[in-house]
C-alpha cells in the first residue's frame, strides 16, 4: 500500500536508515504532511532549534529546492506521508503533526486523509502529541473532525512566523480557513 515495501529494498534502504536516525534524535520532533515550498517547516527548525523538523512531500523539485536550504535539525523526504506513518515511523514518535491545506483528492486512490491514514496517526502520533490542521476547504474541514474526535489542544505546537503558500493565497482573497488544534487523546490506566 502506497509503495510501503519500496524502503525493504536495497536502494532505499538508505532513506529508511536515515530517517529512523533522524527520529532518534533528542528532543521533540514535528513532521509536516505536503510541505510544498518548505516555508513553514524551514521557518520552524530555524525558529527553535533544539526541537527536530521531519517533512514529507510527493514532489521532487519542491523537496530538492527545500532540502537544500534545510538546517541540521531538519530533514526534508521526497515521499508519500501515507507511506510514512504507516509502514516507517515507530509508533508515539511524533509530537506534533502539521497538516497545511492537504490537496483535495481527485480520487479515493489518492485520498490522504482515510480512516486508514487516521489510524496509523493515532500510532505515530504521543499520547498528548498534537494535529494542526488547517484547510480551505469545508469538506476536509468536516471529514478531518469526523476521523480525529480528538479534545483541542490545550496549546498549539510551535508555529513559527511564515504563512504557507496557501495560506498567503487565502489571506490575500480572503477565503475562509478552517483550522483545528486536536490533541491525540491520553490512554486512561485502569
Ligand atoms: C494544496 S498543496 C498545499 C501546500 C502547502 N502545505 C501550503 O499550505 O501551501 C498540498 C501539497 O501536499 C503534497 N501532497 C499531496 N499528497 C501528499 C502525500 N500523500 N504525501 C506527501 N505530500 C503530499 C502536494 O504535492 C502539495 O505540495
Amino acid at each position: 500500500m502506497y509503495g510501503t515495501r519500496l524502503f525493504d529494498r536495497p536502494k532505499h534502504a538508505e532513506v529508511k536508515r536515515s530517517l529512523l536516525a533522524f527520529v532518534g534524535r533528542p528532543g521533540p520532533l514535528g513532521l509536516e504532511i505536503g510541505f510544498d515550498h518548505g516555508m513553514c517547516v524551514l521557518d520552524r527548525a530555524r525558529s527553535f532549534p533544539t526541537f527536530n523538523q521531519l517533512g514529507v512531500e510527493l514532489r521532487q523539485a519542491r523537496v530538492e529546492a527545500a532540502a537544500a536550504n534545510a538546517p541540521d535539525n531538519c530533514l526534508l523526504l521526497r515521499m508519500d506521508g501515507r507511506t510514512l506513518v504507516t509502514a516507517l515511523l515507530p509508533d508515539a514518535s511524533i509530537d506534533w503533526l502539521y497538516i497545511l491545506f492537504p490537496t483535495p483528492p481527485t480520487s479515493p486512490k489518492r485520498a490522504l486523509l482515510t480512516p486508514a491514514f487516521a489510524g496509523s496517526v493515532h500510532r505515530v502520533l504521543r499520547p498528548g502529541g498534537c494535529l494542526w490542521f488547517a484547510t480551505d476547504r469545508p469538506e476536509l474541514a468536516a471529514l478531518i473532525d469526523e476521523l480525529f474526535p480528538w479534545p483541542t489542544a490545550a496549546a498549539p505546537p510551535p508555529l513559527g512566523g511564515q504563512l504557507s503558500r496557501r495560506e498567503r493565497v487565502c489571506r490575500r482573497d480572503e477565503i475562509t480557513v478552517s483550522r483545528r488544534c486536536l490533541a491525540r487523546p491520553v490512554p486512561t490506566v485502569t
